[in-house]
């Protein structure tokens, strides 16, 4: 890892940024974007050489880390012989792509519709689960992301959906399992499990099961909270939809390719829904792609029917060849195999050794290289570290950690009361000691905020 330091360069690129580029989900004039040089495997530096542990993998997308040399040789590879064709085409990439993927997703989802991204993997999703069955409703938790367009973001419950809402997007939202902050009032993981699949049989009945298309879940619930669904609840979710003809779409856009140390969260609960979606890990965001993973029994709706849907770019060569690419770095690396092994060893037992020392850690949860920790002001009563949505000073705390970490060298991924501990599916044991020792530092504050 080579860092030559350039202020002089950082200074030009920031300030092209802060004239030109309008920036996601931001008020533009309070933000100070961060003069990225370059990135190796788990690692990120700046123009005056600071270099950061990316915790995050960027959007918990970079599964491959950084710049992956068989990943980069295939883009240049790939772009040598073919930038770009139109999706009505066979492409060697692309068919490859399709191939692999539809190998490792469960059951009988062998039929790839390629996107450019997450949001329209589930945009595509809920249209075939709405042509499939003739009906138009379509039922999500509250506590989960989707994505920012249209129906994604209608999907969606985190507060990115507010602003959003037009009031006629036929989705219903429900509550799913949450065992630390039980809307059901459940004592234990078996109970929250029946009461949270009583409460979407309830939904259901009032709904009118014959007016739902789809069903849509995170498998494990991503950016609102990484929540794991009790034993038991996706199956259930499996069989409430097969008893009423309701599409069972999930959403592995974050979870998927390796995150929980299985290349598919679905694997953990052996559950096959009707579709999948995917995006970011597939191949870690090098180039923009995401996709549906279709059931026979769907694709087959659309064998004498056109489908109505498509996109300039579905399928794009140098995405596919990069997908191609990161499956087979993968496979051939055993990085599904490290996340688990890391995760399972080194993080979840570090993580609960870090909750016996301070009193600001709540709960902690997590599978592979996708961990929550979220922070309490008490332990007792639960109350979040900050309020649901904090902003300002509200949010003070958990700003703090941030700005703490970053000054530490390490990048972390923070969300309302947590903070996620989501590194590269290639990350080493000595990282995430060096990620989880500044943590460990960085929380002695956290504990200040208790009560
Ligand atoms: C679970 C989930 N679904 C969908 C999306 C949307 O993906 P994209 O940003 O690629 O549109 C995200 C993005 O974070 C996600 O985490």
């Amino acid at each position: 890892m080579t860092i030559s330091p350039d202020p002089v360069a950082g200074q030009a690129v920031k300030a092209a940024d802060r004239a030109h580029v309008f920036h996601s989900w931001s008020a533009q004039s309070l933000i100070d974007p961060l003069a990225v040089a370059g990135a190796e495997g788990s690692y990120f530096w700046d123009y005056e050489g600071k270099r950061y542990l990316d915790f995050s993998s960027q959007l918990v997308n970079t599964n491959i880390g950084h710049q992956h040399p068989k990943v980069v040789a295939a883009i240049q590879e790939q772009a040598a012989k073919l930038c770009t064709f139109a999706p009505a085409f066979a492409i060697e990439a692309r068919s490859e792509a399709a191939r692999l993927i539809a190998e490792r997703t469960p059951g009988d989802l062998d039929k790839i519709f390629f996107t450019n991204g997450g949001a329209e993997a589930n945009e595509n999703a809920i249209r075939m689960a709405r042509l499939h069955t003739g009906r138009q409703k379509v039922l999500s938790t509250y506590r989960s992301y989707h994505g920012a367009t249209a129906n994604a973001i209608a999907l969606t419950g985190d507060p990115r959906r507010w602003p959003n809402e037009t009031g006629v997007s036929g989705i219903v939202h429900f509550w799913g399992p949450y065992p630390y902050r039980s809307n059901f009032h459940a004592e234990n993981e078996a109970q929250e499990c029946e009461r949270a699949l009583a409460h979407l049989e309830a939904t259901l009945a009032f709904e009118g099961p014959q007016t739902v298309a789809a069903i849509i879940l995170e498998t494990v619930v991503g950016t609102a909270g990484i929540l794991i669904p009790p034993a038991g609840y996706l199956a259930g979710v499996r069989e409430i939809c097969d008893r009423h003809g309701i599409v069972f779409i999930l959403d592995e856009v974050m979870a998927g390719f390796g995150r929980t140390g299985e290349w598919f969260a679905a694997d953990h609960w052996g559950v096959t829904p009707d579709l999948l979606t995917f995006a970011k890990g597939v191949n870690s965001g090098y180039v923009p792609l995401g996709g549906v993973a279709i059931s026979g029994e769907i694709a087959a709706t659309f064998a004498e029917r056109p489908f109505p849907g498509g996109l300039t770019y579905s399928g794009h060569p140098l995405a596919c060849a990069s997908a191609v690419a990161t499956i087979n770095a993968m496979a051939e690396e055993g990085i599904v195999e490290n996340a688990k092994h890391i995760g399972e060893t080194l993080i979840g037992p570090e993580l609960r050794a870090m909750a016996e020392r301070h009193p600001s850690i709540g709960e902690v949860r997590g599978l592979g290289v996708f961990w929550a920790v979220e922070l309490v002001r008490n332990r007792e009563t639960r109350e979040p570290l900050t309020p649901y949505n904090a902003v300002g000073a509200a949010n003070a705390p958990m700003a703090e950690l941030a700005a703490e970490c970053k000054k530490r060298g390490l990048w972390p991924f923070t969300n309302m009361n947590r903070f996620h501990v989501v590194p590269p599916c290639t990350v080493s044991e000595a990282e995430v000691k060096e990620g989880l020792a500044i943590l460990d530092e960085v929380l002695t504050l956290t504990d200040q905020h208790t009560v």
